[in-house]
């Protein structure tokens, strides 16, 4: 099933409650919250408290997408914060403590994810596709929102969807960067389900036609 998860990375922070609620009574899936830590990615954006801010206030999927290093450190924490979903990146960690991480978000009852940069191989993520709920495709380099879709990561997206088609197939696959009414039909048709959007979503004055306007793309 297709969802939608505006980034609020492009939303105006100093009103995030109604900016959230906006993009929900538009019709948002999900929200997408992008946590990144300067050493990951060389931007710094929000933590811990926002997402126990934003749950106090919405009934809404919380996406969190971790950008930081050695997230295996957090990941309870954003559980305990109100996360529903916790993304982080195969990139950020050595395996046997991506393997960790994985299993302490499940035990703590959320759903997770795992994330490739436009540079990783697929294959990388072959020892955990069994144990996750998504795959996170990045379609930019990760840290920053506004930049242009890089349409050379459509066959990473096909090929994971082939192995997910094998070892996990209600895993959804989600494309992060540079997504708009264009670009939306391109990652749909390779085999993503979840789009996130920023510029397209909280760049507009019309949330919900902009919600509206990627679903049917
Ligand atoms: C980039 C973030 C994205 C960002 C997308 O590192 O992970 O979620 O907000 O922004 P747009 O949709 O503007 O490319
Ligand atoms: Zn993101």
């Amino acid at each position: 099933m297709l969802k939608i998860a505006p980034s609020i990375l492009s939303a105006d922070f100093v009103n995030l409650q109604s900016e959230c609620a906006d993009a929900v009574a538009g019709g948002a899936d999900w929200l997408h919250l992008d946590v990144m830590d300067g050493i990951f990615v060389s931007n710094i954006t929000i933590g811990i408290p926002v997402v126990k801010s934003l749950r106090r206030v919405t009934d809404a999927f919380l996406d969190v997408h971790l950008m930081i290093d050695r997230p295996q450190r957090y990941v309870s924490e954003f559980c305990r914060a109100g996360a529903d979903l916790v993304t982080f990146h195969v990139e950020a960690a050595q395996p046997q403590d991506i393997m960790d991480a994985l299993k302490t978000v499940l035990e703590q009852g959320k759903k997770v994810g795992l994330s490739v940069k436009p540079k990783t191989p697929a294959s990388v993520l072959l020892p955990y596709l069994d144990l996750v709920d998504l795959v996170l495709v990045m379609t930019v380099e990760p840290g920053f929102g506004g930049q242009k879709f890089m349409a050379d990561q459509l066959p990473k997206i096909r090929q994971i969807r082939a192995m997910l088609d094998e070892l996990n197939p209600d895993c959804d696959i989600e494309v992060d960067g540079g997504i708009d009414p264009q670009t939306a039909p391109l990652v749909k048709e390779a085999g993503a389900n979840v789009l996130v959007a920023g510029s397209a979503v909280f760049g507009k004055s019309d949330r919900a036609a902009a919600i509206t306007a990627l679903r049917n793309a």
